[in-house]
């Protein structure tokens, strides 16, 4: 059997992508909760921290078939407001990793033409970390690719809680009315203002949780559970989940011959456009 790890050549490679670009919509906005790593050490009797350097190398393969496949948007739940909670010498490893993954990958990120951002409460992160993320936020700053953002420190409730206390503020201001807020308006208050929502989320490890990862932004977003865990996630199963996600029919609330009518007159109107246009 082919592990997730396990090397495809660059031609067959190219061969799935382009199969996986022509069979469909690639998602713009794919949102991951990255789960198991923990689990994938035990397994092997490794530290958990095993676990989580092996992560980083899933990160790595999935942002570069990401930019590949012209997927717009990745976020990465990379540590929650909760995962605070976890043992002092978890965290502090977890922060030196996340540092040096930084350091180490920002010239190749720049190179591939990705722009890095972040969400959540960032000033709770060491200082280490946060210069490392500046130095990645403002060297990737102008590049037009991939967008990356990385979610640390960050709940869906925080960026909730946050986004209130912002609009009250306008409110009690008077820069807003009351009767103009609206869900728009809301969006705009969010860490995640100007991105489109998630069309995709994937989670690793076969849990069915959203564990407080994009609350307001997951609305409709479709939800793809791979039981393969973190570190065992590339860009195979990548492929899976966006294959997955073409069969689906994205209704947003409508009956299925609404959207149906819907597809028809926008390939109708595709089609009338390259006639009168002679392409
Ligand atoms: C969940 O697995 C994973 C995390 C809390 C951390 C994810 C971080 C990385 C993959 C590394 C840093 C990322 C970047 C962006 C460079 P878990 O520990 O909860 O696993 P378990 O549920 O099996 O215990």
């Amino acid at each position: 059997m082919i592990s997730g790890r396990t090397k495809i050549s660059p031609s067959e490679d190219n061969k799935i992508q382009d199969k996986l670009k022509q069979s469909g919509i690639i998602p713009v906005h794919i949102a991951v909760i990255m789960d198991g790593n923990g689990r994938w050490a035990k397994k092997r009797n490794l530290p958990r921290i095993a676990g989580h350097k092996e992560g980083v190398e899933s990160v790595r393969d999935i942002v570069e078939v990401c930019g590949q496949l012209g997927v717009k948007y990745l976020t990465l739940y990379a540590f929650s407001t909760e995962n605070w909670k976890r043992p002092k010498e978890e965290i502090s490893m977890l922060m030196r990793l996340l540092m040096r993954a930084l350091r180490d990958e920002t010239d190749k990120l720049h190179r591939n033409n990705v722009r890095v951002h972040t969400i959540g409460d960032i000033e709770t992160l060491p200082q280490e970390v946060q210069d490392e993320l500046f130095d990645a936020i403002e060297k990737t700053k102008d590049n037009t690719g991939l967008h990356l953002y990385l979610a640390l420190s960050y709940s869906g409730r925080w960026d909730l809680t946050e986004a209130i206390k912002r609009l009250a503020d306008d409110v009690h201001r008077g820069k807003i009315k009351t009767e103009y807020i609206s869900e728009e308006v809301i969006s705009q208050y969010l860490s995640t203002k100007n991105v489109p929502d998630p069309d995709l989320l994937i989670r690793t490890s076969g849990e069915f949780r959203i564990s407080n990862f994009l609350l307001w932004q997951l609305a409709y977003s479709e939800i793809y559970i791979s039981p393969v865990y973190w570190p065992e996630f590339r860009r195979k199963y990548l492929y899976e989940a966006i294959s997955d996600y073409q069969k689906r029919e994205r209704r947003f609330g409508m009956v299925s011959e609404q959207i149906q009518q819907t597809k028809q007159k926008t390939s109708y109107t595709k089609r009338f456009i390259r006639h009168v246009s002679g392409l």
